[in-house]
């Protein structure tokens, strides 16, 4: 956790907004992600999140509101002036060589090389030390660097990108709904190395469905629904219980409750009486 000295967030997202035509995608949202704090953004399909990190990492320019970088406006025009700022995105579908060794998949073509006369040569022992080295940092131990990647697990892998965005100086990971098709096991993994790159004293943004997930990491909570922030608590003053009915949209889903009860009802009737007709 960050000491209470009063220094900038990492990033700063005032009030964005972005539209597609008629479809509001973002409507005015805000959040900040600090150094050693983990940022949880909740909400259900469609609700904005892949709009809000879009913007984020650079792809999208907001049509309303600003970023800050370290206290300072600080716009993006492209992917590159978000990797140069420090913000790295860690995608569920992530673009990786499975038949390539795990550190070759760690530099992805950015691998330390030795000049020998005229030459350059790639510098294996030295990849494969730094790919050792920053994994076991992040607390991931796979049994070698050199086994494909497509021997890995899912986990195992958002764990590789996640410590090659570190190594390369990344102050900021977001982290799209990392363990969204993960069993229980491997979400475990996942959790874990996003607090240690909180440890580390990184910014994390952890997009994701589950409020099971987002409590056991968060420091805090940004609750989206239909591209509106209907919510941003602290840890500890709000509940799983409370996060799941406010991404549910309470109300909503009682309705739906009372439809799909009413709706269920009389299909069985409909189905009663099909079963039941002469044949
Ligand atoms: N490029 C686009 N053009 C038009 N509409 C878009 C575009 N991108 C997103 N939208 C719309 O904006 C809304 C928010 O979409 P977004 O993908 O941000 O939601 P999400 O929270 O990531 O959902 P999911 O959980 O399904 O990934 C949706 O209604 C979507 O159809
Ligand atoms: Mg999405």
């Amino acid at each position: 956790m960050s000491s209470p000295v009063l220094e900038a967030p990492v990033l700063e997202a005032q009030n964005l907004s972005k539209f597609f035509g008629q479809v509001i995608s973002l409507n005015d949202v805000s959040l900040t992600a600090s150094a050693g704090q983990v940022t949880c953004v909740l909400g259900d399909n469609g609700a904005g999140k892949s709009t809000l990190i879009k913007i984020l990492a650079g792809f999208h320019q907001p049509d309303k509101g600003m970023l800050l970088i370290d206290g300072q406006e600080h716009p993006f025009r492209s992917p590159h002036d978000a990797r140069k700022a420090g913000i790295a995105v860690v995608y569920q579908d992530l673009a990786m060589q499975p038949l390539m060794p795990v550190w070759r998949n760690f530099f992805l073509g950015e691998e330390p090389r030795r000049r020998i006369g005229p030459f350059r040569f790639l510098d294996r022992a030295k990849a494969r030390r730094i790919c050792r080295e920053e994994m076991a940092k992040m607390g991931i131990n796979v049994r070698s660097v050199d086994q494909p990647v497509g021997n890995l697990s899912g986990g195992e892998r958002q764990s590789i990108a996640t410590a090659r965005a570190v190594y390369f100086g990344a102050r900021l990971i977001i982290l799209d709904e990392p363990t969204s098709a993960l069993g229980v096991r491997q979400s475990g993994v996942v959790l874990k190395y996003v607090l240690r790159a909180r440890d580390e004293g990184l910014a994390v943004i952890f997009i994701t469905h589950n409020p099971a997930h987002a409590i056991m990491v968060g420091d805090h909570f940004v609750l989206l629904n239909r591209g509106k922030c209907i919510g941003d608590y602290a840890a500890g003053t709000v509940s799983e219980e409370e996060l799941i009915h406010q991404m549910a949209g309470g109300a909503e889903l009682a309705k739906l409750r009372t439809e799909l009860l009413v709706g269920g009802a009389t299909d069985r009737q409909q189905s009663d009486k099909i079963g039941s007709a002469p044949g």
